[in-house]
């Protein structure tokens, strides 16, 4: 139960200052607790009163007889949309006393009915509607998705001296791309932290083809380093065509491991405002030359793989906050979402964020995250996120095989959880499942030879 002060604060919060008597009321019917908002003028129901007695504060609202001053959302003609809830609310509490209340439900009146009414009907048909439509539907529409890409196919965007900046670009995936956006003759801003291993990227770039390579060192959790990364990008090239979202750490831990919080922002600050950040300050370049974001998310973006709660998180934070984006920038930018599997790069050699906030390369933690699922070369993968960019398409998972768990995540979710489980979770003393594997079978059998070096 909440106390009392904690109650109050809400009260005053909830009507600027003026407490109205908003009360806290559970109601059990659906099992959970819903707030019921009344006028201590008004009358509770017979099952808010029961409700309030269990919780010991009957008295206390019966027992108030000042009346209280109406705050501005109560006042005639007042339209705001809280006034109008409070109304409402008001209205069905009202009538829900009147009527002898439910136990159920906090108003019983005609047009509650209705509303409930229409939920129960909505439940009932649409799931089963969609359901058969998406069955019946379903080789029309996997045939047009398979024309429209081979559509797209033909028409592949000329990247030659395209302005493109990568984020994270001073290893693996990121790394990567940089080559191969310098196959295509771009012109490369590359950024990262560490200045030296993007200087050398740069300079591979340029032998690569790269018609030009300028490296730009940037914390992406600092505001201030993205927004100068874009300035800084433009003052150089003039305009952007790609802005290449692709710095990010994964963390490896169990949350009951962490002996305090100070550690838990690193992951998100990182790989989703690490992301946010460049994609605001770049929108108005992007808008101008009709560009793209090129969003490394992860297939993490759904799947609930334990010991990296915060990188599944920010991955699927990632996911809906630029399919979203996406949606508001129509016809003016394209995004392309790419959600890698395991890829050959710093975080496959075993660097994962610690419980701590630290990273720190552990080849054994490694073996266990990771497990028996093997690891794509980094070339692949980038190869594959630049063809789906210069053939505009929506979203590209590589390898595609991880697809096969979106379906059962949706639909029995209950069999990942327990894979994942028997998978990943420690078994007494002996190690998870998933490191037992790989020790047995060995790491080559797995993972390529780059990510199998001593840390
Ligand atoms: N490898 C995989 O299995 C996999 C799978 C799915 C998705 N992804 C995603 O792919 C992206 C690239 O990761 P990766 O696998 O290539 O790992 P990686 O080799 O560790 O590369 C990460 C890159 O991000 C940069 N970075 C990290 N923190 C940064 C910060 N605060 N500011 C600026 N740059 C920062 C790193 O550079 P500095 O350290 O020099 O700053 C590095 O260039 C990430 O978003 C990751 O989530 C990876």
């Amino acid at each position: 139960m909440q106390d009392k002060g904690h109650a109050r604060a809400e009260e005053e919060g909830a009507s600027g200052g003026r407490a109205e008597f908003l009360r806290r009321a559970p109601f059990t019917g659906d099992g959970g607790r819903l707030w019921l908002v009344a006028s201590s003028r008004g009358t509770a129901s017979s099952s808010s009163r029961r409700s309030f007695d269990e919780e010991g504060e009957t008295a206390d609202m019966e027992e108030k007889q000042e009346p209280p001053k109406l705050p501005r959302a109560e006042q005639p003609g007042y339209r705001g949309s809280v006034g109008s809830e409070i109304e409402d609310s008001r209205k069905n509490h009202n009538s829900d006393s009147d009527s002898g209340g439910s136990a159920a439900f906090p108003s019983s009146d005609g047009s509650s009915r209705e509303k409930a009414w229409v939920h129960t009907f909505l439940n009932l048909l649409l799931p089963p509607t969609v359901f058969i439509g998406l069955v019946v539907t379903f080789p029309f529409v996997i045939f047009a998705k398979y024309v429209n890409r081979l559509f797209k196919s033909f028409r592949r965007e000329n990247l030659k001296n395209h302005v493109v900046v990568i984020t994270g670009a001073s290893s693996g995936i990121g790394e990567e791309l940089a080559y191969k956006y310098a196959k295509r003759g771009t012109k490369l801003v590359l950024s990262a932290r560490r200045a030296e291993k993007l200087n050398q990227v740069a300079e591979r770039a340029r032998s690569m083809g790269a018609a030009d390579a300028f490296v730009i060192p940037c914390d992406v959790t600092s505001e201030e380093d993205c927004k100068s990364l874009i300035e800084q990008a433009v003052n150089h090239f003039g305009h952007l065509d790609h802005v290449v979202l692709n710095a990010g750490v994964a963390n490896s831990f169990f949350l009951s491991e962490a002996t305090d919080t100070k550690g838990f922002p690193v992951v998100l600050d990182t790989d989703f405002w690490g992301n946010v950040w460049p994609a605001y300050y770049a929108l108005p370049y992007l808008r101008s030359t009709k560009g793209r974001l090129v969003v490394i998310a992860s297939v993490a973006s759904w799947l609930n793989y334990p010991r990296q709660s915060f990188y599944n998180a920010s991955k699927a934070a990632m996911l809906q906050f630029f399919d979203t984006l996406r949606a508001e920038v129509r016809g003016e930018i394209d995004v392309t979402i790419a959600m890698p599997g395991w890829t050959e790069s710093e975080i496959t050699e075993g660097k994962f964020i610690s419980a701590d906030g630290d990273a720190r390369k552990d080849q054994d933690i490694r073996d266990a995250q990771v497990g028996p699922f093997p690891v794509l070369t980094r070339d692949a993968c980038a190869e594959a996120i630049v063809s789906a960019a210069e053939h505009n398409r929506r979203y590209v998972i590589v390898p595609f095989w991880y697809l096969s768990f979106l379906p059962i995540r949706l639909w029995v979710p209950e069999f990942q959880d327990w894979l994942f489980r028997i998978l990943v979770l420690p078994r007494g003393r002996s190690p998870p499942l998933s490191k037992a594997i790989v020790d047995k079978l060995g790491r080559k059998t797995f993972y390529p030879s780059s990510v199998q070096k001593k840390e």
